[in-house]
Protein backbone atom coordinates (compact mmCIF):
# COMPACT_ATOMS: atom_id res chain seq x y z
CA UNK A 1 0.00 0.00 0.00
CA UNK A 2 2.16 2.15 1.22
CA UNK A 3 4.67 1.31 -1.56
CA UNK A 4 2.23 1.95 -4.23
CA UNK A 5 1.42 5.03 -3.08
CA UNK A 6 5.23 5.77 -3.03
CA UNK A 7 5.76 5.04 -6.53
CA UNK A 8 2.88 6.87 -7.52
CA UNK A 9 4.05 9.95 -6.02
CA UNK A 10 7.62 9.16 -8.03
CA UNK A 11 5.73 8.53 -10.59
CA UNK A 12 3.70 12.01 -10.81
CA UNK A 13 6.58 13.66 -9.89
CA UNK A 14 8.89 12.95 -12.60
CA UNK A 15 6.44 13.79 -14.95
CA UNK A 16 5.55 17.14 -13.90
CA UNK A 17 6.49 19.76 -15.39
CA UNK A 18 8.98 21.90 -14.65
CA UNK A 19 8.19 25.85 -14.49
CA UNK A 20 9.59 27.65 -17.32
CA UNK A 21 11.56 31.17 -16.22
CA UNK A 22 12.63 32.73 -19.03
CA UNK A 23 16.16 33.78 -19.39
CA UNK A 24 15.80 37.15 -19.86
CA UNK A 25 19.61 38.11 -20.48
CA UNK A 26 19.52 36.68 -24.16
CA UNK A 27 20.03 39.01 -26.59
CA UNK A 28 17.27 41.06 -27.87
CA UNK A 29 16.63 41.37 -31.50
CA UNK A 30 16.39 44.81 -33.34
CA UNK A 31 12.82 45.93 -34.09
CA UNK A 32 12.32 47.41 -38.12
CA UNK A 33 8.95 49.19 -38.08
CA UNK A 34 7.16 47.84 -41.81
CA UNK A 35 4.02 49.55 -42.10
CA UNK A 36 2.49 51.48 -39.00
CA UNK A 37 -1.58 52.51 -38.46
CA UNK A 38 -2.95 55.04 -36.16
CA UNK A 39 -3.57 54.42 -32.94
CA UNK A 40 -6.51 52.01 -31.49
CA UNK A 41 -5.52 49.57 -35.09
CA UNK A 42 -4.97 46.79 -33.37
CA UNK A 43 -3.47 44.56 -36.06
CA UNK A 44 -4.36 40.85 -34.70
CA UNK A 45 -2.73 38.40 -37.16
CA UNK A 46 -1.07 37.57 -40.23
CA UNK A 47 -0.23 34.85 -43.25
CA UNK A 48 2.70 35.69 -45.92
CA UNK A 49 0.86 35.57 -49.42
CA UNK A 50 2.38 32.61 -50.85
CA UNK A 51 2.53 34.38 -54.62
CA UNK A 52 4.65 37.59 -53.84
CA UNK A 53 6.16 37.15 -50.09
CA UNK A 54 3.69 40.25 -48.63
CA UNK A 55 1.89 40.51 -45.59
CA UNK A 56 -2.19 40.06 -45.71
CA UNK A 57 -3.11 41.07 -41.96
CA UNK A 58 -6.09 41.04 -40.30
CA UNK A 59 -7.53 43.92 -38.18
CA UNK A 60 -9.47 43.22 -35.12
CA UNK A 61 -10.46 47.10 -33.88
CA UNK A 62 -12.42 46.64 -37.43
CA UNK A 63 -13.84 44.31 -39.90
CA UNK A 64 -11.25 44.37 -42.50
CA UNK A 65 -8.12 43.06 -43.93
CA UNK A 66 -4.88 44.67 -45.63
CA UNK A 67 -2.44 43.64 -47.85
CA UNK A 68 1.47 45.20 -47.07
CA UNK A 69 4.40 45.38 -48.76
CA UNK A 70 7.14 43.43 -46.87
CA UNK A 71 9.85 45.08 -49.28
CA UNK A 72 8.35 49.03 -48.74
CA UNK A 73 7.12 48.98 -52.92
CA UNK A 74 3.33 50.10 -51.22
CA UNK A 75 1.31 51.71 -49.15
CA UNK A 76 -1.10 49.41 -46.90
CA UNK A 77 -3.85 48.68 -49.05
CA UNK A 78 -7.35 47.63 -47.81
CA UNK A 79 -8.52 44.48 -49.32
CA UNK A 80 -11.34 43.68 -47.94
CA UNK A 81 -14.20 44.43 -45.01
CA UNK A 82 -16.63 42.45 -43.84
CA UNK A 83 -20.49 43.20 -42.64
CA UNK A 84 -22.28 42.85 -39.16
CA UNK A 85 -18.58 42.65 -37.61
CA UNK A 86 -16.54 43.99 -34.74
CA UNK A 87 -13.10 42.21 -36.55
CA UNK A 88 -11.09 39.79 -37.95
CA UNK A 89 -8.68 37.22 -35.92
CA UNK A 90 -6.72 34.12 -37.72
CA UNK A 91 -5.90 33.79 -41.38
CA UNK A 92 -4.79 31.25 -43.78
CA UNK A 93 -4.00 30.67 -47.67
CA UNK A 94 -5.66 27.69 -48.56
CA UNK A 95 -4.83 27.67 -52.11
CA UNK A 96 -2.56 30.28 -54.46
CA UNK A 97 -4.87 33.86 -53.69
CA UNK A 98 -7.36 32.21 -52.14
CA UNK A 99 -7.48 32.77 -48.17
CA UNK A 100 -9.79 32.11 -44.96
CA UNK A 101 -10.57 34.46 -42.18
CA UNK A 102 -12.43 34.13 -39.07
CA UNK A 103 -14.59 37.61 -38.80
CA UNK A 104 -16.49 38.01 -35.67
CA UNK A 105 -17.74 40.70 -32.45
CA UNK A 106 -14.57 40.51 -30.08
CA UNK A 107 -14.61 43.67 -28.41
CA UNK A 108 -10.93 45.06 -28.01
CA UNK A 109 -12.79 47.65 -25.58
CA UNK A 110 -14.45 45.47 -23.35
CA UNK A 111 -12.06 42.39 -23.88
CA UNK A 112 -15.17 40.50 -24.00
CA UNK A 113 -16.27 38.15 -27.26
CA UNK A 114 -19.83 37.75 -28.59
CA UNK A 115 -20.37 34.19 -28.49
CA UNK A 116 -22.26 32.88 -31.67
CA UNK A 117 -21.14 35.95 -33.98
CA UNK A 118 -18.51 34.38 -35.75
CA UNK A 119 -17.98 33.00 -39.38
CA UNK A 120 -15.52 32.24 -41.38
CA UNK A 121 -15.16 34.28 -44.80
CA UNK A 122 -13.21 33.37 -47.79
CA UNK A 123 -11.40 36.16 -49.94
CA UNK A 124 -10.74 35.59 -53.55
CA UNK A 125 -7.45 37.76 -54.29
CA UNK A 126 -6.98 36.46 -57.94
CA UNK A 127 -9.09 38.89 -59.31
CA UNK A 128 -7.81 42.37 -59.48
CA UNK A 129 -10.75 43.57 -57.01
CA UNK A 130 -11.43 40.76 -54.14
CA UNK A 131 -14.15 39.03 -53.87
CA UNK A 132 -15.41 37.76 -50.55
CA UNK A 133 -18.07 35.15 -49.56
CA UNK A 134 -19.37 33.70 -46.45
CA UNK A 135 -18.26 29.89 -45.78
CA UNK A 136 -19.95 28.90 -42.52
CA UNK A 137 -21.69 30.12 -39.79
CA UNK A 138 -20.43 29.01 -35.96
CA UNK A 139 -23.57 29.94 -33.94
CA UNK A 140 -22.24 27.64 -30.93
CA UNK A 141 -18.99 29.04 -31.05
CA UNK A 142 -17.65 31.54 -28.03
CA UNK A 143 -14.72 33.45 -29.30
CA UNK A 144 -12.85 32.06 -32.61
CA UNK A 145 -9.29 33.27 -32.55
CA UNK A 146 -6.32 31.25 -34.39
CA UNK A 147 -6.78 29.68 -37.56
CA UNK A 148 -4.85 26.87 -39.47
CA UNK A 149 -4.73 24.15 -42.13
CA UNK A 150 -5.72 20.61 -41.36
CA UNK A 151 -6.47 19.24 -44.88
CA UNK A 152 -5.53 21.38 -47.84
CA UNK A 153 -6.76 18.55 -50.14
CA UNK A 154 -10.35 17.89 -48.21
CA UNK A 155 -10.41 21.91 -47.77
CA UNK A 156 -10.63 21.58 -44.23
CA UNK A 157 -9.89 24.25 -41.43
CA UNK A 158 -9.19 23.89 -37.74
CA UNK A 159 -9.85 27.28 -35.84
CA UNK A 160 -9.54 27.56 -32.07
CA UNK A 161 -12.17 28.89 -29.72
CA UNK A 162 -10.41 30.77 -27.08
CA UNK A 163 -13.94 30.45 -24.64
CA UNK A 164 -15.33 27.36 -25.21
CA UNK A 165 -11.88 25.00 -24.61
CA UNK A 166 -12.14 23.26 -28.18
CA UNK A 167 -10.77 23.88 -31.81
CA UNK A 168 -13.34 23.36 -34.82
CA UNK A 169 -13.21 22.50 -38.03
CA UNK A 170 -14.65 23.76 -40.79
CA UNK A 171 -14.95 22.51 -44.69
CA UNK A 172 -14.73 25.59 -46.84
CA UNK A 173 -16.55 22.85 -49.76
CA UNK A 174 -19.24 21.55 -48.33
CA UNK A 175 -19.64 24.26 -45.05
CA UNK A 176 -19.74 21.54 -42.62
CA UNK A 177 -18.84 22.34 -39.02
CA UNK A 178 -17.34 20.19 -36.36
CA UNK A 179 -15.56 20.26 -32.91
CA UNK A 180 -12.89 18.40 -33.94
CA UNK A 181 -10.89 18.46 -30.46
CA UNK A 182 -12.26 19.27 -26.90
CA UNK A 183 -9.46 19.11 -24.44
CA UNK A 184 -8.76 20.95 -20.72
CA UNK A 185 -5.31 22.41 -21.96
CA UNK A 186 -7.49 24.53 -24.45
CA UNK A 187 -9.58 25.96 -21.26
CA UNK A 188 -9.72 28.93 -19.94
CA UNK A 189 -8.73 29.85 -16.20
CA UNK A 190 -12.04 30.54 -14.48
CA UNK A 191 -11.64 34.43 -13.07
CA UNK A 192 -9.15 35.29 -15.39
CA UNK A 193 -9.42 39.12 -17.39
CA UNK A 194 -10.15 38.75 -20.28
CA UNK A 195 -10.99 34.64 -20.51
CA UNK A 196 -8.52 33.54 -23.21
CA UNK A 197 -7.78 30.04 -23.50
CA UNK A 198 -6.55 28.03 -26.45
CA UNK A 199 -5.34 31.15 -28.62
CA UNK A 200 -2.52 30.24 -31.99
CA UNK A 201 -3.15 27.18 -33.68
CA UNK A 202 -0.44 25.69 -36.30
CA UNK A 203 -0.12 22.05 -37.38
CA UNK A 204 2.60 20.55 -38.12
CA UNK A 205 2.41 16.78 -39.70
CA UNK A 206 0.23 15.04 -37.53
CA UNK A 207 0.60 17.52 -34.65
CA UNK A 208 -1.11 20.51 -33.70
CA UNK A 209 0.81 22.97 -31.61
CA UNK A 210 -1.05 25.37 -29.36
CA UNK A 211 -0.84 28.27 -27.16
CA UNK A 212 -3.02 28.79 -24.08
CA UNK A 213 -3.09 32.56 -23.07
CA UNK A 214 -4.80 32.21 -19.43
CA UNK A 215 -2.51 28.83 -18.51
CA UNK A 216 0.50 30.28 -19.86
CA UNK A 217 0.98 27.43 -21.02
CA UNK A 218 2.39 25.76 -24.88
CA UNK A 219 1.12 22.49 -25.91
CA UNK A 220 0.56 19.43 -28.50
CA UNK A 221 -2.29 16.85 -29.34
CA UNK A 222 -1.66 14.46 -31.83
CA UNK A 223 -4.53 14.65 -34.48
CA UNK A 224 -5.98 12.59 -37.28
CA UNK A 225 -5.55 14.59 -40.02
CA UNK A 226 -8.35 13.83 -41.73
CA UNK A 227 -11.11 14.45 -39.11
CA UNK A 228 -8.79 16.37 -36.73
CA UNK A 229 -9.75 14.44 -33.84
CA UNK A 230 -7.49 13.89 -30.82
CA UNK A 231 -5.33 9.91 -31.42
CA UNK A 232 -3.92 10.97 -28.15
CA UNK A 233 -3.49 12.70 -25.11
CA UNK A 234 -2.30 16.62 -24.82
CA UNK A 235 0.93 16.92 -23.52
CA UNK A 236 1.73 20.42 -21.87
CA UNK A 237 5.76 21.41 -23.67
CA UNK A 238 6.18 24.85 -21.44
CA UNK A 239 4.28 25.85 -17.91
CA UNK A 240 4.69 29.39 -16.92
CA UNK A 241 3.22 32.28 -15.63
CA UNK A 242 0.91 34.88 -17.00
CA UNK A 243 3.38 37.30 -14.45
CA UNK A 244 6.20 35.85 -17.27
CA UNK A 245 4.49 35.34 -20.53
CA UNK A 246 1.21 36.10 -22.35
CA UNK A 247 1.24 33.99 -25.23
CA UNK A 248 -0.64 35.10 -28.32
CA UNK A 249 0.16 33.62 -31.78
CA UNK A 250 3.56 32.27 -32.80
CA UNK A 251 5.43 30.65 -35.77
CA UNK A 252 7.61 27.48 -35.99
CA UNK A 253 10.41 27.81 -37.72
CA UNK A 254 12.28 24.41 -39.99
CA UNK A 255 14.36 22.86 -36.71
CA UNK A 256 10.90 23.25 -34.26
CA UNK A 257 11.93 26.43 -32.14
CA UNK A 258 8.93 28.36 -31.53
CA UNK A 259 8.37 31.88 -31.81
CA UNK A 260 5.56 33.62 -29.36
CA UNK A 261 4.16 36.69 -29.08
CA UNK A 262 3.97 37.81 -26.01
CA UNK A 263 0.95 40.15 -26.41
CA UNK A 264 1.11 42.50 -22.97
CA UNK A 265 4.40 42.66 -22.03
CA UNK A 266 5.46 43.50 -25.98
CA UNK A 267 7.91 40.99 -26.19
CA UNK A 268 8.96 37.78 -28.23
CA UNK A 269 9.13 34.51 -26.54
CA UNK A 270 11.59 31.95 -28.32
CA UNK A 271 11.12 28.07 -26.83
CA UNK A 272 13.83 26.61 -28.24
CA UNK A 273 12.95 22.55 -29.59
CA UNK A 274 9.17 23.21 -28.11
CA UNK A 275 8.27 21.61 -31.66
CA UNK A 276 11.21 19.16 -32.67
CA UNK A 277 9.87 16.23 -30.43
CA UNK A 278 13.36 16.85 -28.23
CA UNK A 279 11.75 16.95 -24.68
CA UNK A 280 13.56 20.20 -23.28
CA UNK A 281 12.10 23.29 -23.67
CA UNK A 282 14.39 26.42 -23.06
CA UNK A 283 12.49 30.34 -22.90
CA UNK A 284 14.24 33.12 -23.95
CA UNK A 285 12.67 36.73 -24.33
CA UNK A 286 14.62 37.47 -27.16
CA UNK A 287 12.83 40.67 -28.67
CA UNK A 288 10.66 43.87 -27.36
CA UNK A 289 10.66 45.53 -23.64
CA UNK A 290 7.91 46.02 -21.21
CA UNK A 291 8.84 49.44 -21.30
CA UNK A 292 8.40 50.64 -24.56
CA UNK A 293 5.28 52.37 -24.94
CA UNK A 294 5.94 53.15 -28.65
CA UNK A 295 6.14 49.59 -29.65
CA UNK A 296 3.79 47.41 -27.83
CA UNK A 297 1.40 44.84 -27.49
CA UNK A 298 2.41 42.07 -30.14
CA UNK A 299 -0.09 39.53 -31.05
CA UNK A 300 1.79 36.99 -34.00
CA UNK A 301 4.19 35.91 -35.83
CA UNK A 302 5.16 34.51 -39.22
CA UNK A 303 8.22 33.88 -41.10
CA UNK A 304 8.64 35.95 -44.34
CA UNK A 305 9.17 33.99 -48.20
CA UNK A 306 11.67 36.53 -50.42
CA UNK A 307 14.84 35.71 -50.90
CA UNK A 308 16.07 39.03 -48.57
CA UNK A 309 13.96 37.13 -45.96
CA UNK A 310 15.07 33.70 -45.87
CA UNK A 311 18.43 34.97 -45.47
CA UNK A 312 17.74 37.42 -42.65
CA UNK A 313 15.42 34.67 -40.66
CA UNK A 314 12.42 38.05 -41.06
CA UNK A 315 9.77 37.40 -38.78
CA UNK A 316 7.41 39.34 -39.38
CA UNK A 317 5.27 40.11 -36.18
CA UNK A 318 1.43 42.15 -35.79
CA UNK A 319 1.19 44.37 -32.96
CA UNK A 320 -2.13 46.16 -31.50
CA UNK A 321 -0.14 49.49 -29.60
CA UNK A 322 -1.40 47.63 -26.16
CA UNK A 323 -4.22 45.72 -25.63
CA UNK A 324 -5.27 47.45 -22.10
CA UNK A 325 -5.11 51.25 -24.08
CA UNK A 326 -8.65 50.18 -26.05
CA UNK A 327 -10.21 49.90 -22.22
CA UNK A 328 -8.69 53.48 -21.30
CA UNK A 329 -8.18 54.91 -25.00
CA UNK A 330 -5.36 56.14 -24.09
CA UNK A 331 -2.82 54.56 -26.78
CA UNK A 332 1.07 55.88 -26.73
CA UNK A 333 1.45 54.06 -30.38
CA UNK A 334 -1.11 52.68 -33.01
CA UNK A 335 -0.72 48.91 -33.97
CA UNK A 336 2.39 47.92 -36.61
CA UNK A 337 3.91 45.39 -38.76
CA UNK A 338 7.49 44.70 -37.19
CA UNK A 339 10.18 42.77 -38.74
CA UNK A 340 12.76 41.07 -36.57
CA UNK A 341 16.03 39.32 -38.08
CA UNK A 342 16.40 36.40 -36.23
CA UNK A 343 19.59 35.47 -37.90
CA UNK A 344 21.24 37.87 -35.22
CA UNK A 345 20.76 35.71 -32.86
CA UNK A 346 23.35 32.64 -34.55
CA UNK A 347 20.84 30.24 -33.84
CA UNK A 348 20.90 29.33 -38.04
C1 LIG B 1 20.66 32.90 -20.79
O1 LIG B 1 20.97 33.36 -22.11
C2 LIG B 1 22.34 33.79 -22.24
C3 LIG B 1 22.50 34.39 -23.63
O2 LIG B 1 22.06 33.51 -24.62
C4 LIG B 1 23.26 32.59 -22.01
O3 LIG B 1 24.61 33.01 -22.11
C5 LIG B 1 23.00 32.03 -20.61
O4 LIG B 1 23.77 30.87 -20.41
C6 LIG B 1 21.53 31.71 -20.41
N1 LIG B 1 21.30 31.37 -19.02
C7 LIG B 1 20.68 30.23 -18.65
C8 LIG B 1 20.46 30.08 -17.17
O5 LIG B 1 20.29 29.42 -19.46
C1 LIG C 1 -21.60 42.51 -34.03
O1 LIG C 1 -21.64 43.78 -33.40
C2 LIG C 1 -22.23 44.80 -34.20
C3 LIG C 1 -22.03 46.14 -33.47
O2 LIG C 1 -22.49 46.03 -32.14
C4 LIG C 1 -23.68 44.46 -34.48
O3 LIG C 1 -24.26 45.45 -35.30
C5 LIG C 1 -23.73 43.10 -35.18
O4 LIG C 1 -25.06 42.72 -35.38
C6 LIG C 1 -23.00 42.04 -34.38
N1 LIG C 1 -22.92 40.85 -35.19
C7 LIG C 1 -23.31 39.64 -34.77
C8 LIG C 1 -23.17 38.53 -35.76
O5 LIG C 1 -23.73 39.44 -33.64
C1 LIG D 1 -15.80 21.34 -24.35
O1 LIG D 1 -16.03 20.68 -23.14
C2 LIG D 1 -16.36 21.54 -22.05
C3 LIG D 1 -16.43 20.71 -20.79
O2 LIG D 1 -17.33 19.67 -20.97
C4 LIG D 1 -17.65 22.28 -22.37
O3 LIG D 1 -17.93 23.21 -21.33
C5 LIG D 1 -17.48 23.05 -23.68
O4 LIG D 1 -18.69 23.66 -24.05
C6 LIG D 1 -17.04 22.11 -24.80
N1 LIG D 1 -16.79 22.89 -25.99
C7 LIG D 1 -17.44 22.77 -27.12
C8 LIG D 1 -17.10 23.71 -28.22
O5 LIG D 1 -18.32 21.93 -27.30
C1 LIG E 1 -3.57 53.46 -19.89
O1 LIG E 1 -4.24 53.40 -18.66
C2 LIG E 1 -4.15 52.15 -17.98
C3 LIG E 1 -4.98 52.24 -16.71
O2 LIG E 1 -4.60 53.31 -15.94
C4 LIG E 1 -2.70 51.80 -17.69
O3 LIG E 1 -2.61 50.51 -17.14
C5 LIG E 1 -1.90 51.85 -18.99
O4 LIG E 1 -0.52 51.64 -18.72
C6 LIG E 1 -2.09 53.20 -19.67
N1 LIG E 1 -1.40 53.18 -20.95
C7 LIG E 1 -0.33 53.91 -21.22
C8 LIG E 1 0.23 53.75 -22.59
O5 LIG E 1 0.18 54.67 -20.44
Amino acid sequence: MLINFLLSLLFTLSHAIPLHTPNRTAPTLTSTSVASFSKGTWLENLVIRQSDGNALVTILSAPEIYLISTSNEFAPIKVATFPNALGCLGIVELRHDIFYVVVGNWSASTGLSTPGSYSIWEIDMKERSPKTSKVADLPESGFLNGMTILNPALGVLLISDSYYEAVWSVNVYTGDVAVAVNDTTMATVPGASPALGINGVHLIGGDLYYSNTNKATFNKIPIDIHTGKATGPAEILLQSTTREIFPDDFAIDLYGNVWMASDLYGELDLLIGAASGAGTVTLDIVAGSRNDKSNTGWTSAQFGTRKEDVERGSLYVTTNGGPLNYIYQNWTAGGMLIRLDTVELGLY
